[in-house]
This record gives C-alpha cells, structure tokens and sequence, in this order.
C-alpha cells in the first residue's frame, strides 16, 4: 500500500510546523508548496535531515511548483498574511482573498481529487472563496477553527480546574472571530457539567458564573492574546495541532466529532453559508453535521455569529470575490 499524501500551500510559520508534525506522526508524505524561492524546499530539507533521530520515513519535500501536489489525498493552506498586533482577522481580507483565489485554482488543476482543510484568516470567508473557485463539493472544503478554540476554551477549564484537559470536553461554535459561541452548558468533565464543578469549587454561583465568563471572554480573545505577546506574527503551534487532529481523522476515516467551519444547507437554520459546528469527519471529508440544540441565549449568540459570517461574506463579494 503506497503512503498517504498531504500537500500544504504556505510555507510559513503553520507550514513549518504541520510538515513536522506530520513527519513526526508518520501521518503521510509531505509537500510544502510556497511562492517564496527556496523558503519550502530549506524548510523541509531541515525536517527530512532528522528523520534518524526521529526516527520516521516519510519523505518531506519542498516545492515553489504546483505541479508537485498532484494526488494528495488531503491539503492543508496556511498561505496568506497572518495578522499584526491591532489588526483584526478581517482586516487581512482582500489580500487574502487575492491569495485564496490563486490557491483554490492551484489545487483544483493539481490536486482535484483531495480534501481541503482551509487555516488562512479570515477564516469563514477564505473556506467559501476556496470552495466557490475551485468548484469542489462542499463536503471536501473545511475550515479549521473549532478545534482550535475548543482546545483553548477546554485549556483554560483544565487550569481553572486543575484537572487533565483531555477530561475536558468542550466546544465553540460559530464563526472564527469574537462573535464565536463557547457552549457552557454543554462543557464537561468526563461527563460532569463543568458549572457545578465551578459552583462546588466556590461554593458560589455568582463567583461561578464570573468566572466561567472571564474563561469564555478569554476563549474568544485568544488568538489576539498570542498576537499581543508575539508581535511578529499570530499563533502557529496549535491551528497546526488542531489541522492535523482533522487531517488525521479524514485519513483515517475516524468519524471523529470535531467542531469544523462546515457548509450549512438549513442545518441550525443556516443556509448557505461556512460556520462553525459539530461535524463527523472521515474519508469523505464532513460526512454529517451533528444538531444539538441551543437554548434561547445560546442560539442568539450563535444568530449573531451567524451574522458575524454573512456580513464578512457580503464584503468579500463587495470587493469583487
Ligand atoms: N501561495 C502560496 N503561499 C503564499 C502565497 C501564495 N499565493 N502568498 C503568500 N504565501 C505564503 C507566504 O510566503 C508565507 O510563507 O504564505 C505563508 C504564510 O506564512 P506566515 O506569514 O508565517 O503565516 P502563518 O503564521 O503561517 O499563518 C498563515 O493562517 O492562522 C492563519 O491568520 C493566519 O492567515 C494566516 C495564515
């Protein structure tokens, strides 16, 4: 059985670390595709030459040649500017989208059987440019967004608790700016609701309450917080942690239940539209999208998410995507 064939468009800092990742898992062979001369090929020369120490065999490339990415079965694009300190997601709009639509028509000629997993920001409208330019079926273009704020919320709950995050079960819904929707009521330890163990610890459940908010404020902020500290640039470490969770899961065909920015077609209401929900991802990319209900506040803050999205949609269509 030959090996399985991830491509990754942008060789930056994501880039960097999903090709090590990758090689460290053993996931697939890896091709690093960037504009930049040389930038992908040093990249993943430097990967491949630890490949002893490591210990693993797939072959990590680097390539400036679209070319090279024909019969990936997943790609993963991180191209695009990352943000600078002040700058919201959606200021990085238009040049994204210049860079998206460059890409969406790379992997459809090269790569048109693959499933794409889209990180560039701003992240719900980069996933609908790419599906809409390259063509494919909306069950093979998903963004990832969720995992990663599930990850940071089900974090925060683990220091607050001082308890094993991978206990935490948590998740965040919506769009992939300040308008995504943590779901409290539904954050669990091993099945326990994570507010009676916060109203156990304070006997309190004004105080409770405070500081499930402050933790819910955090999630929200959280990739302009690694923004502020780095100054340089935003968070690589863990959107490349949370691609390759979903990478895996298609390569694998785990069904895992991910939070993924999936195509909604009247599910929670929506259609039309790339948001942010619990979705069943296997070899065929999302393969279902899992209903929970919300409650009424709950799906308010979810409405308005939604609104976050089509509203940054409608500006992308304004300037002529
Ligand atoms: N095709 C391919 N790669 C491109 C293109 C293009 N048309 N334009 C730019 N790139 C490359 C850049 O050369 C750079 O190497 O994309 C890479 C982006 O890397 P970084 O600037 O290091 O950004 P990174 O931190 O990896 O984040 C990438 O993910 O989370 C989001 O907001 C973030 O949109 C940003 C993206």
């Amino acid at each position: 059985m030959s090996r399985k064939k991830i491509a990754l468009i942008g060789g930056g800092q994501i880039g960097g670390v999903l090709a090590q990742l990758i090689a460290l898992r053993e996931l697939a062979d890896v091709v690093l595709f960037d504009i930049v001369e040389d930038l992908p090929q040093g990249k993943t020369l430097d990967i491949a030459e630890a490949s002893r120490i490591d210990g693993f065999a797939v072959a990590v490339n680097g390539t400036n040649d679209y070319k090279d990415i024909a019969d990936s079965d997943v790609v993963i694009v991180t191209a695009g500017l990352p943000r600078k300190p002040g700058m919201s997601r959606d200021d990085l709009l238009t040049t994204n989208a210049k860079i998206m639509k460059s890409v969406a028509e790379g992997v459809k000629e090269f790569a048109p059987n693959s499933i794409v997993i889209i990180i560039s920001n701003p992240l719900d409208a980069m996933v609908t440019l790419f599906q809409k330019v390259s063509g494919f079926p909306h069950n093979r273009v998903i963004g990832q967004a969720g995992v990663l704020d599930s990850s940071r919320f089900s974090s925060f709950i683990a220091w607050e608790l001082d308890v094993a995050v991978k206990d935490i079960n948590a998740m965040v819904l919506g769009g992939h700016g300040d308008t995504m929707v943590p779901l409290v009521r539904y954050a669990n330890v091993n099945g326990v609701p994570v507010m009676e163990l916060l109203e156990r610890k304070y006997n309190d459940a004004a105080k409770a309450k405070e500081v499930m908010d402050a933790m819910v404020a955090r999630t929200k902020a959280a990739g302009g917080e690694v923004v502020k500290l780095l100054k340089t640039g935003s968070a690589f470490y863990s959107p490349a942690s949370a691609a390759i969770q979903m990478a895996e899961a298609i390569l694998g065909d785990q069904k895992r239940v991910l939070a993924s920015c999936v195509y909604l077609d009247g599910e929670y209401n929506v259609k039309g539209y790339y948001v942010g929900v619990p979705t069943v991802l296997g070899a065929n990319g999302c393969e279902r999208i899992l209903e929970v209900s919300l409650n009424e506040e709950e799906q308010a803050a979810f409405d308005h998410s939604v609104n976050a999205v089509t509203t940054l949609v409608a500006d992308m269509e304004g300037l002529g995507f």
